[in-house]
């Protein structure tokens, strides 16, 4: 297991506030049907618009006497409510990116189709890719200055990403391209897109980062790829399954592109310090070296050999 071993003034990720947060996490996926890495992000955003709330947790209290606190009813009471409402804006976005799956799916399979206009739409059912079709120009073209002419490339926690992908521009060298997630409705998504690229170039694979990396090797018969995306994936493993980064520290590729968000979901919150802060221990933990970094409005990317 990693050490936390960030400054003790960073409140937020402490031990005592991991503690904290998944208290009321444990609660709200009990009551909602939502996975506990999106309710904490929501849990966290709340407690840093409440400055009394962070105060208490400076004290650093034993958790149950926090629980006691009026400032903590007030906190989880509107993380409760954020959860609530976020939860049904999400459910209205899975619900149509299942319907644009099965447009996909049927257009796909009429020739000559246009699938464009679906894809967009799926994009825009991911809020990390909805975010990054307004700078999809600078993002390629800065990442291609430092990965070069890959043939093979890994996406790890992919999401959609690789609808986005220029596989016929820039990335036209890539032969194999191996996206990994836990998500289900990710994955199958992009079964459906890999039908309308040449020659099986994309390959989904429903993946737990804890289920390690030789099964991805052996699926795929590579035993190292030329880069690998790790984007907005770090941080969100860091808050959530601490234990995880050792396999990610594993990842199996020369090049990696790490990526964090500069601002928070709702925007409200920049986030880009601690984002930075958490992907550059985890870049001095796996003893490779920084080639390049850029940013986009909303992303900032760092690329590691
Ligand atoms: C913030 S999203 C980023 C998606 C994508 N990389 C992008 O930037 O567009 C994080 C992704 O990591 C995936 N993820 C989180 N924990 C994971 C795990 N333990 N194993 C596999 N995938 C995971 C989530 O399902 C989600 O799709």
């Amino acid at each position: 297991m990693m050490k936390n071993t960030f400054k003790d003034d960073f409140i937020l990720e402490t031990g005592l506030a991991a503690e904290v947060i998944a208290s009321i996490v444990d609660k709200a996926v009990k009551k909602y049907k939502i996975d506990a890495e999106t309710a904490a992000g929501m849990v966290m955003e709340t407690m840093e618009k409440h400055p009394k709330f962070i105060r208490l947790l400076e004290k650093g209290l034993p958790l149950k006497e926090i629980q006691k606190t009026r400032a903590y009813y007030d906190v989880s009471n509107k993380a409760r409510r954020r959860i609530y409402y976020e939860l049904r804006q999400y459910h209205k976005d899975i619900a149509a990116r299942e319907s644009l799956i099965e447009n996909l799916s049927v257009s796909s399979r009429s020739f000559g189709g246009d699938y464009t206009e679906i894809i967009n739409a799926l994009a825009q059912s991911h809020v990390s890719t909805r975010e990054r079709l307004s700078s999809l120009d600078i993002f390629y073209r800065e990442l291609f200055k430092y990965i070069g002419l890959p043939n093979t490339i890994l996406d790890v926690g992919s999401g959609l990403h690789p609808l986005l992908f220029p596989f016929t521009g820039a990335g036209h060298s890539v032969v194999q391209y191996i996206a990994l997630d836990k998500d289900k409705t990710s994955i199958s998504a992009l079964e459906v897109f890999s039908k309308l690229l040449d020659k099986n170039i994309l390959q989904p694979m429903n993946w737990n980062i804890k289920e390690g990396w030789r099964v991805v090797q052996e699926r795929t018969a590579i035993r190292r790829f030329d880069a690998a995306f790790l984007l907005k994936l770090v941080p969100v493993v860091y808050r959530i399954q601490r234990g995880l980064l050792d396999i990610l520290l594993e990842t199996p590729a020369q090049t990696w592109v790490l990526s964090g968000s500069r601002t928070s979901m709702t925007k409200y919150v920049e986030i880009e310090k601690r984002e930075r802060r958490i992907i550059k221990q985890f870049i001095q933990q796996s003893g490779k070296q920084i080639i390049g970094e850029f940013s986009t409005e909303d992303e900032f990317c760092i690329i590691v050999k």
